[in-house]
């Protein structure tokens, strides 16, 4: 333990910034004196149906809050529209993720993602899947609240996917939904959300389902409406549909 924390510590006196991955797999190997190196026996352990592996799943959490907490590779945390963080939050065993934009009022105020009208309007498609909300993992590109609730500045999202990619490696979900365009630009720059939703995108190991943020939902009126409504509802079954194909063990209730 002593080992790795002042390993740790030269790097950062040297200004060398692992990503968060790497330097959580260290920790994680010195808190539960785990001989294996691979990432892949790690992400088994941590997976499996055992009182301990739910502790290190509990301990990859606290590390995933407490690194986001510490972040301050762009200005948006200093930004008036930022009250605190807001991290991913459900099921670290998850298979499938959901990938939002960032923050909204609410979930600044609450620090949880997706519970304003949007984050509802999502619980409600889950709900009407079967699926409990608490057995997804839910997200966003960017974990602090950007002024006026714009759309997040390309150097943001950038310096913001450590935080991500430290999700993505612990959580390592076989299908991910990217709810609106910020997500699907992250996994395949220069896309449009009109031109890809509904589209698979299969990158690093991982299915990608492409569709329409809740909150474009709710701003379609008459019949703009019932096709947005029908077409995410298709999306959400074909990202079901792939679950099911790849992990028929996993249950979402
Ligand atoms: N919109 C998002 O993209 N994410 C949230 O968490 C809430 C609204």
């Amino acid at each position: 333990m002593a080992d790795i924390e002042s390993f740790l510590k030269d790097l950062k006196m040297l200004e060398i910034h692992l990503p968060y991955s790497v330097k959580l797999i260290f920790e994680l190997k010195s808190r539960f004196n785990l001989k294996q190196i691979h990432l892949k026996e790690l992400l088994e352990i941590i997976r499996a149906d055992n009182s301990e592996a739910e502790i290190m799943r509990a301990f990859i959490y606290e590390k995933i809050k407490e690194y986001l907490n510490a972040c301050t590779d762009c200005p948006l945390h200093l930004s008036d529209s930022c009250t605190q963080k807001v991290p991913g939050e459900g099921c670290l065993n998850s298979p499938l993720m959901l990938i939002g934009e960032g923050p909204g009022f609410d979930e600044d105020k609450l620090g949880r993602p997706f519970v304003g009208r949007a984050g509802q309007l999502l619980t409600t498609i889950l709900n009407k899947l079967d699926i409990n909300r608490q057995k997804v993992y839910i997200s966003n590109v960017v974990k602090c609240r950007p002024p006026m609730n714009r759309t997040p500045y390309a150097r943001e999202t950038k310096a913001c996917s450590r935080n991500l990619e430290l999700e993505l490696t612990f959580i390592a979900p076989k299908v991910i939904i990217a709810l609106g365009s910020v997500p699907l630009n992250y996994f395949k720059p220069g896309s449009s959300i009109m031109r890809e939703r509904g589209k698979w995108i299969y990158t690093r190991d991982i299915w990608i389902m492409p569709t329409f943020h809740p909150a474009y939902i709710l701003r379609q009126q008459g019949k703009a409406l019932n096709k947005t409504k029908w077409d995410v509802w298709d999306d959400f079954n074909k990202a079901l549909n792939k679950v099911r194909e790849l992990c028929p063990e996993y249950s979402f209730n």
